[in-house]
């Protein structure tokens, strides 16, 4: 080709990089057919700004087209009249091993969503677990390697931490945001290498944004994650981490160059993907896409 490549393009895979394998997905997302921003419970919402439906709409098909290309599987919910939040499917409940806990928003606006998605769980055979306590599923619980980190601060409430090590049987680590801009845990923390690696041995890796986490929880991430890849504020502000990966291709927005470089510097690969219609409801590519593990 002869379009020169972009200045992150140049950045350069370290040497001492580890080869990163790319490992198959199975994702639930939700077509923004009735996306608008009708009231505000983010401080990106602002409803009285117009919204483009079509726009919304074009670009998420390009998000579900480039998982679909590499070789992903994409399942639909039917989305609802008068919900226009359900796009945003992270939101929809907390998948592992054919398990499904369904969701209890903080936020009123968003209740009615709660049964469409354990009801769609338990059409495809997934194990439906009702929850008690009050979170927002993977917006807030993100599973890294055997680990499940659990954010609160805004949506979630901490006792459902407690509610989730239950359900799953895993370790939890509860994580404290306190910008109000980075409500959810996912629009902090973006999970780049999911997957425990060989005998067991937790590899898994992160990007986070520290000036979303309190100082104890930053303190927490340094000592679990002393590789992990420190997003800078300018990448954070335009929703860099709220990405998804499959241990390779890392689906980032365009606007995050910085965090671009960073993960290729890694050896991974950056898939860039604009939801920018998507960001005046607060949300970007990993609020659009819930992980399903287990279960055909
Ligand atoms: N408007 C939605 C809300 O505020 C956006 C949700 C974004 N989702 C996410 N997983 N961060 O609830």
């Amino acid at each position: 080709m002869s379009t020169p490549p972009s200045l992150s393009e140049r950045s350069e895979t370290r040497p001492d990089a580890p080869a990163r394998i790319q490992q198959h997905r199975r994702y639930l997302m939700c077509r923004p057919e009735h996306f608008t921003v009708s009231y505000r419970i983010n401080p990106w919402m602002e409803p009285a700004k117009p919204t483009d439906t079509a726009k919304a709409l074009a670009q998420w098909q390009t998000l579900y087209d480039t998982y679909v290309a590499l070789g992903h599987e994409v399942e639909l919910i039917d989305p609802v009249p008068g919900l226009p939040d359900m796009v945003y499917t992270a939101n929809g409940g907390f998948v592992i091993d054919g398990r499904a806990l369904g969701v209890r928003f903080r936020v009123d606006e968003r209740r009615g969503e709660e049964r469409p998605f354990m009801d769609w769980f338990a059409a495809h055979g997934f194990e439906v677990v009702e929850p008690v306590e009050v979170q927002e599923g993977e917006g807030d619980f993100l599973l890294v390697g055997d680990t499940i980190l659990a954010g609160t601060g805004f949506r979630s409430v901490g006792d459902s931490h407690r509610e989730v090590a239950d359900v799953f049987g895993r370790e939890v680590v509860s994580l404290r945001l306190i910008d109000p801009r980075f409500y959810h845990l996912d629009t902090a923390i973006s999970v780049l290498d999911p997957v425990a690696g060989p005998g067991g041995v937790d590899r898994a890796n992160i990007a986070y944004l520290p000036s979303a986490f309190d100082e104890a929880s930053r303190r927490i991430l340094q000592e679990r994650y002393p590789d992990a890849i420190l997003v800078s504020d300018a990448d954070g502000a335009v929703f860099g981490l709220n990405s998804a990966s499959d241990g390779y291709n890392v689906f980032i927005s365009p606007r995050a160059t910085g965090f671009e470089a960073q993960l290729r510097e890694r050896g991974y690969h950056p898939v860039l993907v604009d939801l920018s219609e998507l960001l005046l409801g607060g949300g970007g590519i990993k609020c659009c896409t819930l992980e399903l593990r287990g279960t055909r």
